[in-house]
């Protein structure tokens, strides 16, 4: 049976296209079952929507960056409604704090455009240009407590070039990011992650 997920999200959507484009050309033993947005006007949202998905902006009720409380609540109810196995964050803008991660304890997964543990938070890019690193990516983890702090699952590097802009790296990353993600929850719809120690373990194919 093909894995449900529930994508949230508050902006473009990139992530989400290329998580449903995968999804729906069977490369991918999942589905997307419900897309949630913190933000009326995310792209995000078209982008479901196109594809017949449904898509709902959920008010995060007030300005403050983590959500809680009523909205919290309101945002597990609906991924609980849909019934879904598994919960990716794809450019949501809000720190989720333990009642929605212990509701979906291992089962919920982010995308950050940096080498993590290097350059957790806001401006992942600009922070690598500013530090002047010579190779930056994207990595898929596990939503824990810690922002960006959750066990890695994939990773993926890309150089990064003398002339690098903010705008040129972050679209070499976002290739990657593409590629990525969908092969991470992939690897979760094939039961295929096995978690030790704090550590992903990702199980090889036996030929059977
Ligand atoms: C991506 O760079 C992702 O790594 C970060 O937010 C951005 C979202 O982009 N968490 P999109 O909305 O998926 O295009």
């Amino acid at each position: 049976m093909s894995c449900k997920i529930g994508v949230l999200v508050s902006g473009r959507g990139s992530n989400l296209k290329s998580i449903i484009e995968k999804s729906t050309s069977s490369e991918m033993n999942a589905e997307v079952a419900v897309v949630l947005s913190d933000r009326k006007e995310a792209y995000a949202l078209e982008i479901a929507k196109k594809e017949g998905i449904e898509a709902h902006y959920v008010s995060p009720e007030n300005t403050n960056p983590i959500l809680t409380g009523k909205a919290e609540d309101n945002y597990i109810n609906i991924l609980k409604n849909h019934d879904v196995d598994i919960v990716c964050l794809a450019g949501f803008m809000r720190i989720v704090k333990e009642k929605i991660i212990n509701e979906f304890k291992w089962k919920m997964m982010n995308i950050h455009p940096s080498l993590l543990p290097s350059f957790k938070g806001l401006n992942a890019q600009k922070q690598a240009l500013d530090y002047g690193v010579h190779f930056a990516g994207a990595t898929v983890h596990f939503v824990t407590g810690e922002v960006d702090g959750g066990p890695i699952i994939l990773q993926a590097v890309v150089p990064v070039y003398q002339d690098d802009t903010e705008d040129s790296l972050s679209e070499r990353i976002l290739e990657e990011e593409h590629r990525i993600y969908p092969k991470a929850i992939d690897l979760f719809a094939n039961n295929k992650l096995k978690i030790k120690d704090n550590k992903v373990f990702i199980e090889e194919d036996n030929g059977q």
